[in-house]
């Protein structure tokens, strides 16, 4: 069914996360280099980021560059950096007139200079705004966020912490846990991605390849979310 004729969800999760995957792919079914792949899938990002503000989605998060990213051709890595560093600086006009606030969460150290530099100014240009708040993971494992937030507490000198103590050493400490997290392409696993965050969290696999997850694909996987029954356990 075309997005037009497409029911508008009634049932918006607060929180929706995304692991935005098959970007290679979708360039080699096109014969294309990887690269306009992940240029795809940047226009995409950025089309999804409006979708969700019209929505009325209250967080959206994506998972962009993962410490396993790291590992990828050195081309590929140089590529991607460069998508991050032009693509942000020409959408934070838009993103700053339609009211989204930015976080990141990740190891940003590992960035280069002018990287973090054109990342702390998004940062900064959008800290006043009031409304969603689109967090972005870059240099992202879910492993690498819970240790970190270990040793910040030995450092300290904690002990005996609960839940709610814990949860202020993550990335995501001032935002709630996701409701929603869609994988794209097919594949089925979470690939270190929110691992303390996702525990209650509802999840929807799509064959979908990310740069071609549009305004349906995305109302498809929120009305799913709307027939579930979320017990948290209960
Ligand atoms: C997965 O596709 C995607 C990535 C490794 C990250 C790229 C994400 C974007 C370009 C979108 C948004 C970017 C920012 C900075 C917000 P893949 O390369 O793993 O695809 P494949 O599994 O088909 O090879």
């Amino acid at each position: 069914m075309p997005a037009a004729q497409m029911k508008k969800p009634e049932v918006i999760p607060p929180h929706i996360a995304i692991i935005m995957d098959g970007n290679g792919r979708w360039a080699a079914r096109r014969m294309l280099p990887r690269s306009a792949g992940h240029k795809a899938g940047f226009d995409n990002f950025v089309s999804i980021v409006r979708e969700c503000g019209k929505l009325g989605v209250s967080y959206l998060t994506v998972y962009a560059f993962s410490t396993e990213n790291w590992q990828r051709d050195k081309q590929e890595v140089e590529y991607l950096i460069r998508l991050m560093n032009s693509g942000m600086t020409s959408f934070l006009p838009e993103m700053k007139k339609n009211n989204i606030r930015l976080k990141l969460c990740g190891d940003l150290s590992r960035f280069d200079e002018q990287s973090r530099k054109m990342l702390d100014n998004c940062v900064e240009t959008l800290k006043d705004n009031t409304g969603m708040v689109l967090s972005i993971c870059l240099s992202y494992g879910g492993r690498q966020e819970i240790l970190q937030a270990v040793n910040r507490l030995l450092d300290e000198g904690k002990k005996n912490i609960n839940e709610e103590d814990f949860r202020k050493y993550l990335y995501t400490a001032d935002i709630p846990d996701p409701d929603l997290i869609i994988r794209t392409s097919g594949e089925i696993r979470i690939s270190n991605f929110l691992l303390w965050q996702s525990a209650y969290a509802e999840y929807y696999f799509t064959d979908v390849l990310w740069p071609d997850f549009n305004k349906e694909e995305l109302y498809r996987a929120i009305n799913d979310y709307g027939r579930r029954s979320r017990r948290f356990g209960k």
